[in-house]
């Protein structure tokens, strides 16, 4: 017999770009439904509500917090909001998905981790990209010795976005510069593919904007084992950015955008002679439906967190954006 799905009343706390993203994908979930947003102005609030037909719209976010029938919580403010606004969630008793970066130090996110563990209540930091279907074979294969032993990862994030000192990118008071913003996708990919121990050295340098945030930043992780990542971010320079997969007898190439990839290609050496293969994985939408699914399948579970995204490999990752922020001088 087949179990009736409980449909999840979603509320998004910040009605910005990605909030709008995450509301399209939103709808491609056939047990999810957007029942309420939170703004800082009560009218964007109506106006996005409006436009994505959400029954109840809320000028602040604590208000929308008191609704009635409200399942779970999408945090979608800039980086300084993520802790403050999970924890506000946290509170009232609402599972939270929260954006990336999860926290702007280690000590805040273990604040949140901590309240969620007292609470019992769900958490995950909102890593799209370990739900991508096209990720997720990557790393499937990664792990699966697919190109024998990983010995390297080599990962880029770099959009050149227009400078304006206001704009929570560039704005150090929210939390700006290209580490948080991009740097912790590569960060979250050796994390995820070479996980604990936690490398033994790490090697950064950056550029810094005249806001005193960091334009473009580049880190290497050494790890015991002669494993290697180098990982560039930036918010000056432009490329197609790619993830490549380095191992003893082959690579795997995540084709651009590497963060929510449709296209790997496998290489393997057979003797001197590379057979390449190419691999489509479309997606439909943004991608930001995987991480929705994922959030209502852990609650309809009855998990505190999610095994895919453990909060302890967001303490991880925290503490590692703390290590390369405080190498590159980047203090919030
Ligand atoms: N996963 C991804 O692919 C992805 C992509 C882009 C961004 N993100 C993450 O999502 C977060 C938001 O990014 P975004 O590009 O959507 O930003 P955004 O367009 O600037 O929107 C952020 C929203 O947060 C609210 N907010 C609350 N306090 C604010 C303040 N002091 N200054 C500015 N806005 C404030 C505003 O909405 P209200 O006033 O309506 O509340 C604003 O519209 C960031 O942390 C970013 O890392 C993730």
């Amino acid at each position: 017999m087949q179990m009736e799905q409980k449909t999840y009343n979603w509320g998004i706390i910040g009605l910005g770009r990605i909030a709008r993203k995450f509301a399209d994908d939103l709808r491609r979930l056939p047990n999810a439904r957007l029942f309420a947003v939170a703004s800082t102005a009560q009218e964007r609030a109506d106006a996005f509500a409006a436009e994505y037909e959400v029954p109840h719209a809320f000028g602040s976010y604590e208000a929308m917090l008191q609704c009635p029938g409200l399942d779970v919580v999408y945090v979608a403010t800039p980086h300084v909001g993520h802790i403050p606004n999970t924890l506000l969630c946290l509170h009232a008793g609402l599972p939270v998905l929260c954006e990336k970066p999860f926290a702007m130090h280690s000590a805040e996110a273990r604040q949140a981790v901590s309240m969620a563990r007292e609470k019992g209540v769900f958490l995950m930091e909102a890593m799209w990209s370990q739900f991508i279907p096209g990720v997720q074979k990557a790393l499937e294969l990664a792990e699966s010795g697919a190109i024998g032993r990983l010995h390297g990862i080599k990962a880029e994030l770099a959009f050149n976005m227009p400078f304006d000192p206001d704009w929570r990118l560039y704005n150090k008071s929210l939390g700006g510069g290209a580490l948080l913003d991009l740097g912790v996708y590569p960060a979250w990919l050796a994390l995820r593919l070479f996980g604990k121990p936690a490398p033994e050295q790490v090697q950064a340098a950056a550029n810094f904007t005249t806001t005193a945030v960091d334009a473009s930043c580049s880190f290497i992780f050494q790890y015991p084992d002669n494993r290697l990542m180098s990982g560039y971010a930036s918010v000056e320079a432009a490329m197609p950015p790619e993830a490549w997969l380095l191992g003893s007898e082959g690579y795997i190439r995540m084709h651009a955008r590497w963060h929510h990839t449709q296209h790997l290609s496998i290489g393997r050496y057979e003797g001197r002679e590379l057979k390449e293969e190419t691999m489509a994985l479309p997606h439909e939408g943004w991608g930001y439906q995987y991480e929705a699914a994922h959030v209502m399948q852990c609650l309809n579970a009855g998990l505190r967190e999610s095994p895919e995204m453990p909060l302890q490999r967001s303490l991880d990752l925290t503490d590692t954006l703390d290590v390369i922020a405080q190498k590159i001088g980047l203090v919030y």
